[in-house]
């Protein structure tokens, strides 16, 4: 059993105060922070990785010294999350905790801190929608209420179809291209709610929207002239003393 008790806030809403930890689908990402078995995630379910990924997995643990090799544990659960259409049932995480030689517990622990790793099924796309600060005070509250309408689902939901599974996370590192969301391994970034919409529309039209800034922006530079590092660079030794 996972062991994960932190406090949340109700997921039904879309508004919240900025001391307010953000409604993620969680560490372990969609679903509780319980396993519980099901027909589909149990012990018993059959995984191994396939031919193709056992290269793969001598690969990455060649990159660690003897004595390492748990360091490995991250890279090994997203690939067999990957082989898995996109989640971690509880038999891949203790088939990497075999392959490794890590206590099934260290892998538990791992599996359910980072929101990478979902441990239940998710849709064709996860979309990922940041509401750490930066990001909620540049909107990500329509964000996640476009979703909702645009998908049909609460967050932590899978639409009917299978298509989207929506999530909450902490900050994705993009905070200055805040809102931004995380689609599979894709990020869309300055978001506007029409933004938010034609993007999951294309995708459900099998389309490949955009991905990055959707402002017009390149990267993260500022949106008029620079403001910093203007000038041509001084050159190796400026400001030292002449006598060094
Ligand atoms: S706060 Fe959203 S990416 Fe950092």
């Amino acid at each position: 059993m996972f062991l994960k008790s932190l406090s949340r806030v109700n997921w039904a809403s879309s508004l919240r105060g900025v001391s307010t930890t953000a409604a993620r689908a969680g560490g372990g990402g969609p679903g509780n922070f319980i396993h519980r078995d099901t027909p589909q995630n149990n012990e018993e379910t059959p995984f191994t990785f396939n031919d193709e990924n056992k290269s793969r997995v001598e690969a990455i643990m060649s990159i660690y010294p003897e004595g390492h090799k748990r360091a490995a544990v991250i890279p090994l659960l997203d690939l067999a999350q990957r082989q898995n259409n996109g989640w971690l049932p509880i038999a891949a995480m203790h088939h990497v905790a075999e392959v490794i030689g890590m206590p099934r517990m260290r892998v538990y622990e791992v599996a359910t801190f980072y929101t990478m790793f979902n441990r239940n099924p998710v849709g064709k796309y996860h979309v990922q929608v940041c509401t750490t600060t930066p990001c909620w005070l540049r909107g990500s509250d329509e964000i996640v209420a476009k979703c909702k309408e645009n998908m049909g689902v609460n967050v932590g939901g899978t639409s009917k179809d299978n298509m989207f599974t929506l999530s909450e996370v902490e900050c994705l590192g993009a905070c200055v291209n805040a809102p931004m969301v995380q689609i599979n391994d894709n990020y869309y970034e300055d978001l506007t709610e029409k933004d938010m919409d034609e993007i999951l529309n294309d995708l459900k039209q099998g389309k490949n929207p955009p991905k990055g800034p959707r402002s017009g922006r390149y990267a993260a530079e500022p949106f008029g002239k620079l403001t910093s590092l203007s000038e041509e660079p001084k050159g190796p030794g400026f400001g030292c003393r002449a006598d060094l």
